[in-house]
């Protein structure tokens, strides 16, 4: 089955107005490939996602970088489900890994977010990954797949969620995973969904790569056939994105 190639750029806790009109500017002045060949979706901080809603392409869509894990009220700094939809905006990102570990936020937690933003009507860019450490002591697949299951133990629809992999010492490091190392996270990804949800879901769901992916490097990692588009960071503050986008073709 064909798996439409995915483009997030996260935009993280960066930018002014002025530079978040000026980013805009460069990916809706772009010459990106069709939307029928990709997805493509920004994500600034919440301050800015009218803005960028109103000025972005409708070719193009936008996405939160959190929400609440359920209906809003007494939460202090929190955004929910709700509002997002009410602004009509129709993806979030759970459970990136900065926030897992600077923030504490559980695999349990994360899970929960997802099924509630999911029950709402949101659709969810849910990441995963391990640390180096992980990594090293061989752990890489256990702990992708036990983040996974928190996920998959709470929802049973999982059309609307693209799963982004990223490994935790590739992201901001300008360390990217090889080829290689990603496509077999990937593969083993997608054997896991076929064991404990269905081959329907691990032949359909998108899994997206994330860290240190740059204009450079995303021809190579977009060839790797489990690899179904990128979440990027810093490159996708930069008129760079633009070739991010096009490595799907
Ligand atoms: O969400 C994006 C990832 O954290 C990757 O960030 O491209 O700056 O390494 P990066």
């Amino acid at each position: 089955m064909a798996r439409k190639f995915f483009v997030g750029g996260n935009w993280k806790c960066n930018g002014t107005s002025e530079e978040v009109k000026k980013i805009v500017s460069t990916l809706n002045g772009g010459q990106v490939a069709s939307a029928d060949v990709v997805d493509v979706v920004v994500s600034p901080p919440f301050v800015f996602l009218p803005l960028v809603k109103s000025l972005l392409h409708s070719d193009f869509h936008v996405a939160a970088q959190n929400c609440w894990v359920k209906k809003g009220g007494a939460y202090t700094g929190e955004i929910s489900a709700e509002m997002l939809l009410n602004l009509n905006i129709p993806w979030v990102i759970l459970g990136h890994s900065e926030r897992r570990l600077l923030l504490g936020e559980s695999n349990e937690f994360v899970g929960d977010k997802v099924a509630y933003a999911l029950s709402k009507g949101l659709k969810v860019i849910a990441c995963v990954g391990e640390t180096l450490e992980q990594r090293e002591s061989g752990a890489t697949v256990e702990v992708v797949a036990a983040q996974t299951k928190a996920i998959a133990e709470r929802i049973s629809d999982w059309t609307n969620v693209v799963l982004a992999y990223e490994p935790v010492w590739a992201i901001g490091t300008g360390k990217v995973a090889t080829p290689a190392q990603a496509q077999e996270v990937h593969c083993e990804l997608r054997k896991w969904l076929q064991i404990n949800v269905s081959v329907e879901v691990a032949e359909s769901i998108r899994i997206i790569y994330g860290g240190s992916v740059n204009g450079a490097n995303c021809k190579e990692l977009a060839a790797q056939p489990d690899v179904d588009g990128f979440l990027v960071g810093g490159a996708s503050l930069k008129p760079e994105f633009v070739d991010i986008i096009n490595s799907a073709t």
